[in-house]
């Protein structure tokens, strides 16, 4: 039984998540699949680097060719985060045949249209589901068991750095810089944590749930964003005193055949069920006409909680591949529909 072999790109806080998780399943995988999935080499940027994970050095490499031109690799694991050299990489995995599994909402948010067309035109997989709310299930439910709905709204908390600072800055008076270094710590934060606390990690992730659920193509540029950094210390105790919980919230609606999508701060009343999703926990509400709200809620980011949602694409690519059904499913969100106009963010 030969293995499905992959080449990882990056191996940060997701690529030691998705490895660990690998190695800790490896049996069970190959059980499932009747076929062991193992990782054949590792992009990383410096290869003498210390690694939290222990690595054989062997499977190391900062050269991109060693894994893109490698035959026997047929899965590319795309987890080094940012734009470039990351879209080239994935674009010259699907077109020399290989499928891709990534979890950079960065690039699915910008380039997901190209590249899901690539993908397609190669009868190839591309999977993404790490890419929102890290370990939660929400692309593929948003894609497959919710597709008898016409989604209504979405609504959530889509970024876990940012709730993470504001459940400290709510339940210890924390100080904002000091919690921001603790989530960088503990590797909830983007490379830049800037695209965190302006709000604009959680807009990409809008863009990409709005485009599935709404079957259109949203981008980054339709979002209206604005971030936590003008919170204060003394905004939040305002609204405890009034009985509210501030958290960033991702809104997408569809009114009238438009698409609103929009991410900001609001004051969430200690009643509702988002004000007690705390840490770097993600919570996502989605109401479809049939099936009505729905909440999917768990870990928003970390290296174990999004190696969960990378591994289960790995395992679905790798079962595809054996079964010769590979670029089936991935594209549905994004077949070629007309465009609706996005609608003024509400009250501006
Ligand atoms: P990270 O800890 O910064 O790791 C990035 C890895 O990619 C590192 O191993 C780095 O190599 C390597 N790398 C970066 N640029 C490279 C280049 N040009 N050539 C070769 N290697 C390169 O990032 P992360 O937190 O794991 O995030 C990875 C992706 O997952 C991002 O798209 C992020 O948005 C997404 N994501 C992250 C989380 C989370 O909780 N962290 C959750 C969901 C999705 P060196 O180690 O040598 O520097
Ligand atoms: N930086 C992101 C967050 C990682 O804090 O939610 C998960 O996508």
């Amino acid at each position: 039984n030969q293995p499905i072999w992959i080449g990882l790109l990056g191996f940060g806080t997701v690529g030691s998540g998705t490895l660990r998780i690998l190695e800790n399943r490896l049996e069970d995988i190959a059980r499932r699949l009747g076929r062991p999935v193992k990782v054949k080499k590792v992009l990383v940027r410096d290869v003498t680097k210390p690694r939290a994970l222990p690595i054989d050095p062997v499977l190391l490499t900062d050269n991109p060719a060693e894994i893109l031109e490698d035959p026997e690799i047929s899965i590319i694991v795309e987890l080094m985060g940012g734009i470039h050299p990351a879209l080239e990489y994935i674009k010259a995995a699907l077109s020399s045949g290989k499928n891709v599994v990534t979890a950079n909402k960065d690039l699915m948010a910008i380039h997901g249209r190209e590249l899901f067309a690539l993908a397609e035109a190669n009868g190839l997989d591309l999977e993404f589901e790490a890419s929102v709310a890290g370990g939660i299930p929400i692309i593929r439910p948003l894609k497959v068991c919710l597709a008898g709905n016409q989604i209504e709204d979405i609504k959530g908390i889509i970024n876990g750095t940012t709730n993470f600072i504001l459940t400290k800055m709510t339940q210890e008076g924390s100080d904002f810089s000091e919690v921001l270094k603790e989530a960088q710590a503990l590797g909830y934060a983007e490379a830049d944590p800037t695209a965190d606390v302006e709000g604009l990690d959680a807009a990409r992730k809008l863009a990409i749930l709005a485009s599935i659920a709404f079957n259109t193509r949203i981008t980054l540029n339709d979002v209206h964003v604005e971030g936590i950094t003008k919170i204060s210390a003394r905004d939040i105790q305002y609204a405890s005193q009034m009985g509210y919980t501030i958290k960033l919230l991702g809104i997408a609606k569809e009114t009238h055949g438009k698409v609103e999508a929009r991410v900001h701060p609001a004051m969430i009343p200690n009643s509702h069920p988002l004000a007690s999703v705390n840490d770097a926990f993600n919570a996502i509400f989605v109401k479809g006409d049939a099936v009505g709200e729905t909440m999917f809620y768990g870990r928003g980011a970390g290296d174990m909680p999004t190696g969960s949602a990378v591994v289960g694409d790995i395992i679905d690519v790798a079962r595809n591949i054996i079964n010769g059904h590979t670029g089936r499913l991935s594209c549905t969100c994004y077949h070629q529909k007309p465009i609706k106009s996005i609608g003024e963010v509400e009250g501006k």
